[in-house]
């Protein structure tokens, strides 16, 4: 029996969670900036580190307070340790590094993108008497991890085993839905605006391309928020190009709501693409390796639509994480840190932030 503290600001979330076993929540709290950073139209990074910095400690209480458990009965402090914005996970790290020395706890720096892929452990503590418990995934599995930052296609055939099948070569799926949103000013954050705006629309009306969609396992969005943009242009009667303008919209502030614009129809169309791509290759991928079950993990698998085409093409069982733990949580930091302090790992007070870091893999033909 493991009771784990976990500890996230990788991004725009401060958060903490206390969990027993890596499997039962006993408590998650999340204090989210996303109401501070939308008028930026995405995270402004010194502002994420400041509220951070306000909010680690309050977040913390909280989390051991309502597990209604001391900082004697845990067994080990988790850090998200990377990826993501320097100064954001440098708050999360000082303060594990100062609780871990202050009650000689074991400290463990956890890999955000394997965190979110242990969010298919947990499960609430507080079911009802004779709740089934879903069993543990098991092995070799496929994940699909797809974030605002990442989209990885992972074989996993044990803990912390992974072998890297594909990973996107330009825009993560939860930045494309960032850029696409931000184009079509449904503001931040895009995927649960273009899920919603989507609702309505007609996914056939415009035939976005879904690039590399039979070759390989890797992934390209770049093409489609250019074909997205072209559309808006079209309406806007501005140039077939994109506009440098326009462009820099992408990238920067919230462009202004637009008038005319088919927005039901484009969002619709925009992420039927994006899910066709996703589902296909996953499909493939749990044929060719032969797996048991697909994990979805990370903040675009709590859209709907992907969920569902992925339950209804594939062959094999899918899970995936209530959207509260699809998106950043301190759960699936202590989750992934319970199975690392089951193996042993433990971390030196030399443990630094990695803001580069990606899934750990093993080298190409290892298995
Ligand atoms: O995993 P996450 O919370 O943070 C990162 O580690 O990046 O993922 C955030 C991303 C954002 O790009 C957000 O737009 C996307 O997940 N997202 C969604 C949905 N909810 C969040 N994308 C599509 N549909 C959703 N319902
Ligand atoms: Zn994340």
């Amino acid at each position: 029996m493991s009771l784990i503290l976990g500890l996230e600001t990788s991004c725009d979330e401060t958060a903490a969670a206390v969990v027993e076993d890596g499997r039962r929540v006993v408590s998650s709290v999340v204090a989210s900036q996303v109401d501070l950073h939308r008028e930026y139209g995405g995270v402004f990074p010194e502002m994420a580190s400041r509220q951070h910095v306000l909010d680690i400690v309050p977040v913390t209480e909280q989390a051991l307070g309502r597990a209604q458990v001391d900082w004697a009965v845990l067994d080990a402090l988790a850090v998200t340790s990377g990826p993501g914005l320097v100064g954001s996970l440098l708050v999360g790290m000082n303060l594990g590094k100062a609780a871990a020395w202050a009650t000689s706890l074991p400290l463990i720096g956890v890999n955000h993108l394997e965190a979110h892929l242990y969010a298919n452990w947990l499960v609430p503590r507080a079911g009802h008497p004779g709740d089934q418990v879903p069993a543990d995934p098991r092995f070799p599995l496929l994940c699909l991890i797809v974030s605002g930052g990442h989209t990885d296609l992972v074989l996993m055939k044990g803990h912390s085993e992974y072998r890297r099948l594909g990973q996107t070569l330009d825009d993560a799926a939860g930045e494309a839905f960032d850029k696409v949103a931000r184009l079509l000013g449904l503001g931040y954050p895009g995927g649960p605006a273009i899920q919603a705006a989507a609702d309505s629309g007609n996914p056939k009306r415009f035939d976005f391309p879904r690039a590399l969609l039979r070759q390989g396992y890797d992934f390209s969005f770049s093409g489609l928020k250019t074909a997205v943009l072209r559309v808006v242009q079209k309406y806007e009667g501005g140039s077939s190009r994109p506009s440098r303008q326009r462009s820099r919209m992408i990238t920067s502030r919230a462009a202004p709501p637009l008038r005319r614009l088919p927005l039901a129809d484009l969002a619709s169309s925009f992420q039927a693409a994006v899910v066709d791509v996703l589902v296909e290759k996953t499909s493939r991928a749990a044929m060719e390796y032969q797996v048991g079950v697909v994990l979805l993990a990370g903040g675009v698998a709590s859209n709907t639509l992907l969920r569902r085409e992925m339950e209804s093409r594939l062959t094999v069982p899918v899970r995936y994480p209530p959207p509260s733990l699809c998106t950043d949580n301190a759960a699936m930091v202590a989750s992934a840190g319970h199975f690392k302090y089951l193996a042993g790992e433990r971390h030196e007070w030399s443990l630094d932030v990695q803001p580069g870091l990606s899934i750990p893999v093993q080298a190409q033909g290892d298995g």
